[in-house]
This record gives C-alpha cells, sequence and structure tokens, in this order.
C-alpha cells in the first residue's frame, strides 16, 4: 500500500484481517512515528468510518494531541482523566459502550457515543494511546481490542 488502502467488505474480522498486513506493510516501509500514526488513523477510518481517530503521546505528564481524523479534539489530557488518561495510567485498554456512563469521560464531541482506548507501548512503558470514537453506543468489543492491539504493536520503536 504506497498511496492506496483496498478496504474490505465483510464482517469486522475481515476488515481488521485485511487491513492488518497493508498497516504491517507501510509502518515498516516508513521509521517516523508521527507520519506512521497519521496514516494508520486515516486508514482505520477510511476502512470502518468511525467517529473520530487518532493518537495521543505522552509528553511530560499529559497526553498531548498527535495525529488523528476527524472533528476537533482535545489538546492536552492529563494522566488519570477520562477513558484516555485512564487507559494510560493503568496501562490497559479500555472498552466503553456508554460514554456517559464513565465517569469522567472527556465529551470532546457531543456526537461521540461508545470509545476504544488502546495504549502504545515501549517495553513495559506506555508511550502513548489510540482513541477511536463511535457515534453509536456499544461499537466496541474484544475483537476490536485484539486487533488494535496488533495494529499499535507496529509502532513500537
Ligand atoms: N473522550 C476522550 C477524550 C479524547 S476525545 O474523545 C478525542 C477521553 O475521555 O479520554
Amino acid at each position: 500500500m504506497a498511496e492506496h488502502l483496498t478496504v474490505a467488505d465483510g464482517t469486522k474480522e475481515e476488515k481488521y484481517r485485511a487491513l492488518y498486513p497493508q498497516l504491517r506493510a507501510l509502518v515498516g516501509a516508513e521509521t517516523d512515528l508521527i507520519a506512521n500514526m497519521a496514516n494508520v488513523a486515516a486508514a482505520i477510518r477510511e476502512t470502518f468510518g468511525f467517529w473520530w481517530v487518532g493518537f495521543y503521546r505522552v509528553v511530560g505528564d499529559e497526553l498531548l494531541l498527535g495525529p488523528f481524523q476527524g472533528p476537533l479534539a482535545c489538546t492536552r489530557i492529563a494522566r488519570g482523566r477520562g477513558v484516555c488518561g485512564t487507559a494510560w495510567a493503568e496501562a490497559r485498554t479500555l472498552v466503553v459502550a456508554d460514554v456517559d456512563k464513565f465517569p469522567g469521560h472527556i465529551a470532546c464531541s457531543a456526537l461521540s457515543r461508545s470509545e476504544i482506548v488502546v495504549p502504545l507501548r515501549c517495553g513495559d512503558e506506555v508511550t502513548g494511546v489510540l482513541d477511536i470514537d463511535s457515534a453509536e453506543l456499544s461499537t466496541f468489543d474484544e475483537v476490536d481490542a485484539r486487533w488494535l492491539e496488533r495494529i499499535t504493536a507496529l509502532l513500537a520503536p
């Protein structure tokens, strides 16, 4: 995949299965993290049509907005705040079926209804997060968690 993404039809599992090797080839051909984050966000949004797909990087004691696709977003998030800051603090993937029921959820967009946040890791350290928002309830499950963890692992140095 140089400038072209082949978007598969079918189930979520089939779409991830088609997307993953394309991302592996793309990310493997480029060493710059920001460039890779930008294309990964674009590819995920193009494949699934999610409301917002993007990255936050750990910079100092905050998450700082990185490459994303979708509406404007919060620029800085403190550790432990919102879904993103909690996924960072707890160093684990969080699947939120209804963001209104997540204490402290940060509503960057009132249209966001469900969310998944996957930590980026370098060894034991969390270096950022992949955040995906959906405009529908209960969009994400274990299938997304498993594949998105594989995709974020491609971004490890
Ligand atoms: N909802 C997120 C904040 C980031 S935006 O949705 C892009 C949170 O609660 O961490």
